[in-house]
């Protein structure tokens, strides 16, 4: 196809960083799958790649973006047909092969997943990495055996994109969410998703013993660091931990004190599922794991503007989820 489309392609010149380009696509990496882009959501890793603050993209030139949401126009494999909504993620798209900041990505089909009923791409979009991570990690508290009758479930870093998935999916499963931010005007919005109570980083009375008063029957993290130790120290018997953020810091201290006494599960989640799990986690996400308040939330912006919004982004000058709306 010789049709010409607009991207944001990672491009080296002295240091890769995105440019606005058109290109035709029989240039895109080759792929069974062609997808017509509706939506891709921005995360803090393409903001990276758009601005060159890290070496996101390894294979320049490259289309940015590590998600895509849209509809499939043409397709060599015969599990998918063109008019089918889909979403790509993972396997390197944005990074080393042609991603989602792009009215078009080609992708191999055994990347694509074949959206549930119900969820649209627009809604999908606004879930993105973020949602299949929050989903994982939810689901492996329920896999470790957590209740919403066992008590209290902890979230750190909660006004972020998993952190306030993570909030609204369980307290809409029924749990009570104890949402933990840095930010006091983030309180109100971690209320609207559901939390029970919110609660100040800066306020938690750490002692630094190697076991705090047992509070928590589990705890999403999305920080590391300190707060995941204290988190650790603070997880009641047979409790479990699930982490998946470095938010605060890659290192975290801890005994082996909560393991031993106490029984709890640290448990780590990577996002990047495998393509079976993948695929029962966006059922999911579709039914009992939905998120439809902070996916009302998320706003749109146009393609031309997402070099600056990658920009604000890098200086902290945004927040919430924002979707490219590609088409329009
Ligand atoms: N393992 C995986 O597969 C996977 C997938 C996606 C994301 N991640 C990681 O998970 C984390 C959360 O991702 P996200 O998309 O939700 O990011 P995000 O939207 O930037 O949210 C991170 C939240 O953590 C808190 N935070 C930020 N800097 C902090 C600091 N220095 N100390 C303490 N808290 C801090 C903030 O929440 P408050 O203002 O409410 O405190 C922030 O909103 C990130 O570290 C990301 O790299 C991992």
């Amino acid at each position: 196809m010789t049709q010409t489309f607009k991207a944001i392609r990672g491009i080296d010149d002295g240091g890769v960083r995105g440019r606005c380009v058109d290109m035709a696509v029989d240039a895109l990496d080759a792929g069974e799958v062609l997808i017509r882009v509706d939506y891709s959501g921005i995360n803090y890793k393409d903001a990276l790649a758009v601005t060159g603050r890290a070496r996101i993209v390894t294979r320049a030139p490259c289309n940015i973006g590590i998600e895509a949401a849209g509809i499939v126009a043409s397709s060599s494999a015969d599990d998918f047909r063109p008019g089918d909504a889909v979403i790509v993620h993972g396997f390197g798209l944005g990074m080393r092969h042609d991603g989602g900041f792009a009215q078009y990505v080609r992708v191999p089909a055994a990347w694509v997943v074949k959206l549930p009923a119900g969820l649209t791409t627009r809604a999908a979009a606004t879930l993105g990495v973020a949602g299949v991570t929050a989903a994982t990690a939810v689901a492996a508290l329920e896999e470790a055996g957590v209740r919403p009758a066992d008590g209290e479930v902890l979230v750190t870093g909660a006004s972020g994109g998993c952190g306030g998935l993570a909030v609204e999916i369980l307290a809409r499963k029924g749990y009570r969410v104890v949402a933990q931010t840095r930010s006091p005007a983030k309180r109100a919005w971690l209320t609207t998703l559901g939390a029970a109570e919110t609660q100040l980083a800066s306020e938690v009375a750490d002692s630094g013993r190697p076991l705090e008063t047992a509070r928590f029957a589990g705890v999403v993290d999305s920080i590391g660091g300190q707060g995941l130790s204290w988190a650790l120290r603070s997880t009641r018997e047979n409790g479990a931990v699930a982490t998946y953020g470095n938010a605060a810091g890659n290192d975290f201290a801890t005994s082996v004190l909560p393991f031993i006494l106490r029984g709890i599960r640290l448990i780590g989640i990577n996002g990047n599922l495998p393509m079976p799990r993948r695929l029962a986690t966006w059922a999911r996400l579709g039914s009992d794991l939905a998120a439809p308040v902070f996916s009302a939330a998320a706003r749109e912006i146009r393609l031309d503007d997402a070099i600056a919004f990658c920009n604000d982004m890098i200086e902290g000058r945004t927040s919430g989820r924002t979707l490219i709306a590609m088409q329009a």
